[in-house]
């Protein structure tokens, strides 16, 4: 190592988020690179045979094989860890691969889980579908009811699951108050933190146990490629990492490498992403075609309380309804964009827009979705970088449409 670079190792901790995010990671190698190595093999060798089985059986920490363990991923999940105040962190495939790991380390066939109604659909199609079929009891809550959680966990549970804000309807679960209730009854909790990233919600200083990202949204930043992470306490990051490397839900040293350079710009993302969507958010209020509009950065959002206790800024994401709107005029909103992106992914510089009903729920029952709120009638952006004004048209396109077909 360069002396250099030693004692910046020296003082690297006690740096601000915002530096850490950006030098925290890998060590550099001999050949004194200054960007991050993508280290693309698929084995690792060792000097000799005595070497080789300190490094198998007793764990000595060199790299053995890429589904165990990779230097630019161990570099992602160093620094993410930092910016989670974090103990460990393993990283997965995807963010799916994160939640089914999660699951899989730590429940068995008998356990409850209570799992917040508010999830991602691929969360709950997961457990609905696959989990149930293992013997898991699936309790679903709302997001918002915390005397609901508290009767659930009044019988053994063994982990609580939520989301927040809630996808695509952004209600807020209380992070802090649904961790004491667990704690008091001793079910492990667990939180994703995909729509806020550390940035503006931190969970496990709130007291959860373990955080889940799908690292392809907010985390990557620029839609480029799938990846997620599980972070909280050694000891219970560590069934997760035993089952990913049987499993083999490793996440790749290029994508590894894709999220490194994006935790480098999170701060200032994050920032500017929940700047331009409040703007987007009281513009969209205002409009004669809306009946609502669901973001947390707006005065208006009945949980604002708890809002400026948990988190820093409302994030991205946000959902509309229309004013007497049926799936129709959702879609004829959306087929008069062009802008905005169609697609389902969030977390992009590219504004997304996409109808939740017929798209990222329209897997699930129509019972579920009436249970998580998604109407036919709503609309989801997940805002990006681009001139707010520029949005605006193009949501004036959306709705001129209904004009026309009205
Ligand atoms: C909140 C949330 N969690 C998890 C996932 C799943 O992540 P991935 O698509 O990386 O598997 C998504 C995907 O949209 C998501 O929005």
């Amino acid at each position: 190592m360069m002396e250099r670079d030693r004692r910046l190792a020296e003082l690297v901790s006690g740096l601000s988020e915002e530096t850490q995010a950006i030098r925290v990671g890998l060590d550099r190698t001999p050949e004194r690179e200054h960007s991050e190595p993508i280290f693309t093999t698929s084995s690792f060798v060792f000097p000799d045979a005595a070497t080789m089985a300190d490094a198998f059986v007793n764990n000595s920490g060199l790299s053995i094989y890429a589904r165990v363990d990779n230097p630019t991923v161990d570099g992602f999940c160093k620094r993410l860890a930092v910016l989670e105040g974090a103990e460990a962190c393993e990283a997965t495939a995807s963010g799916m691969g994160a939640i089914l790991s999660t699951l899989m380390a730590h429940c068995e066939a008998g356990d409850r889980v209570l799992m917040s109604t508010g999830v991602f659909g691929a969360t709950l199609n997961l457990v609905k579908n696959f989990f149930i079929k293992y013997g898991l009891e699936i309790e679903l809550l709302s997001p918002t009811d915390l005397g609901a959680w508290e009767r659930a966990l009044s019988r053994p549970a063994k982990l609580a699951y939520c989301e927040t804000p809630s996808n695509p309807t952004i209600e807020i679960v209380d992070i802090q108050a649904l961790s004491d209730l667990c704690r008091t009854n001793n079910c492990l909790f667990v939180v994703d933190n995909c729509f806020m990233t550390p940035v503006l919600q931190k969970p496990l200083a709130l007291g959860a146990d373990l955080v889940i990202h799908s690292a392809t949204k907010y985390l990557d930043g620029q839609g480029r490629v799938l990846g997620g992470a599980v972070l909280g306490r050694a000891d219970l990051v560590e069934p997760v990492t035993s089952f990913i490397r049987s499993g083999g839900v490793t996440m790749s040293a290029f994508n590894a490498w894709v999220f490194l350079k994006g935790l480098e710009t999170l701060d200032i993302r994050m920032k500017a992403h929940s700047e331009k969507a409040l703007e987007l958010a009281t513009w969209l209020a205002q409009q004669p075609q809306v009946e609502r509009v669901n973001y947390a950065g707006l005065d208006s959002h009945p949980q604002k309380a708890l809002i400026d206790r948990q988190m820093q800024a409302g994030g991205g994401v946000l959902s509309f309804t229309l004013k007497d709107g049926t799936r129709e005029d959702a879609w004829s909103f959306l087929n008069s964009t062009c802008l905005m992106s169609l697609t389902a992914n969030l977390g992009d510089v590219k504004t997304t827009v996409c109808h939740p009903a017929t798209s990222t729920h329209g897997r699930l029952d129509e019972s579920d979705r009436q249970l998580m709120g998604i109407a036919e009638n709503m609309i989801r952006i997940a805002v990006g970088l681009e001139s707010v004004d520029d949005l605006i048209q193009d949501c004036e396109r959306g709705f001129s449409a209904l004009i026309r077909s009205s």
